[in-house]
C-alpha cells in the first residue's frame, strides 16, 4: 500500500515561488490501477514524480508499506527506486546505440531479473530483438520502454502520459499491453492522462485541479483498452 500524507511541493525561489501540490492526501492499494486526471499545469506530473520518489515534497509523507520514503538519503532514495518502482514516458528514452534487447536488459540486470526475454515476447517483440530504436516506429518504441520498465519486475509503476505520442491504435495496444501484464504480474500501477476515456480502465480515478485533488471515484467494472472511447 502507498500512502500519501499531506504532501506539499513548490518550485521556484523564496520571492518567486509557485506552489504546486497544496496538501495532497491519498491511499492506493496493491495493485490498484489509478488514473490521474486533471488540466495541464494542475500539478499532475508533480505528484507522479512525487509519490514514486523521483522527487522530493517539501512537506508531507509518502509511505510504502509503512517505510516513509521522504526520510531517505540520496543513495537510498536511488536504491529505492532501483527496487520497487518502474517508470513510463511520453517519451521512450531508449538508449539509441543498443538493440531492443540490451535496452531491456539494462532495466531487468539492475533487479538480476535473468527472465527478461519473457516480457519481450510479452509485449510483442520477440522479431526485434536485434533492431536499434531508431528501425522501430513509436508505438514499438514505447512498447520497448514498457518491457524495460518491467524487466525488473517493479511493485508499482507510474505512467505519465504514456500513450501522449502515439496515434489511437497503437495507444489502444500499448495500453492493452500493459494491462495484460498487469493482470498477469499484479503490481500497483499509477497513470497520468489527459485522455478522459482512459480512466474508464482504473479501478480508481483521482481528478487534480490546481495542486489539490478534488475528486477520487471507483469503477466497479473497468473497461478494455478496446472498449473505451478514444
Ligand atoms: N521543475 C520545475 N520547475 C519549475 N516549475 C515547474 C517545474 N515542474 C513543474 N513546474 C510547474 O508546476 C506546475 C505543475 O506542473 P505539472 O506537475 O507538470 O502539471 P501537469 O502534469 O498537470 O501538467 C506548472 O505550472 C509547471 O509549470
Ligand atoms: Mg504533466
Amino acid at each position: 500500500m502507498i500512502e500519501v500524507e499531506n504532501i506539499t511541493k513548490s518550485y521556484g525561489s523564496k520571492d518567486n515561488r509557485l506552489l504546486v501540490l497544496k496538501g495532497i492526501t491519498a491511499r492506493i492499494e496493491d495493485g490498484d490501477f489509478v488514473v490521474l486526471l486533471g488540466a495541464s499545469g494542475s500539478g499532475k506530473s508533480t505528484f507522479l514524480n512525487v509519490v514514486s520518489g523521483l522527487e522530493r515534497a517539501d512537506s508531507g509523507s509518502v509511505k510504502y508499506d509503512g517505510r516513509d520514503i521522504s526520510g531517505l538519503s540520496d543513495s537510498e532514495l536511488t536504491s529505492f527506486r532501483k527496487d520497487t518502482v518502474g517508470f513510463i514516458f511520453q517519451q521512450y528514452y531508449l538508449l539509441p546505440n543498443m538493440t531492443v534487447e540490451k535496452n531491456v536488459r539494462m532495466g531487468a540486470d539492475l533487479a538480476g531479473n535473468a527472465d527478461y526475454h519473457k516480457i519481450i515476447k510479452a509485449v510483442g517483440l520477440e522479431g526485434k530483438l536485434k533492431k536499434y530504436p531508431g528501425e522501430l516506429s513509436g508505438g514499438e518504441q514505447q512498447r520497448v520502454s514498457i518491457a524495460r520498465a518491467l524487466a525488473k519486475k517493479p511493485k508499482a509503476l507510474f505512467l505519465d502520459e504514456p500513450t501522449g505520442a502515439l496515434d489511437e491504435e497503437t495507444g489502444r495496444q500499448a495500453l492493452a499491453y500493459i494491462s495484460d501484464l498487469q493482470k498477469e504480474h499484479g503490481f500497483t500501477m499509477v497513470m497520468v492522462t489527459h485522455n478522459q476515456n482512459i480512466a474508464q480502465m482504473a479501478n480508481t480515478v483521482i481528478k487534480m485541479n490546481s495542486g489539490k485533488i478534488i475528486e477520487v471515484s471507483t469503477n466497479e467494472a473497468p473497461k478494455t483498452a478496446y472498449e473505451i472511447g478514444w
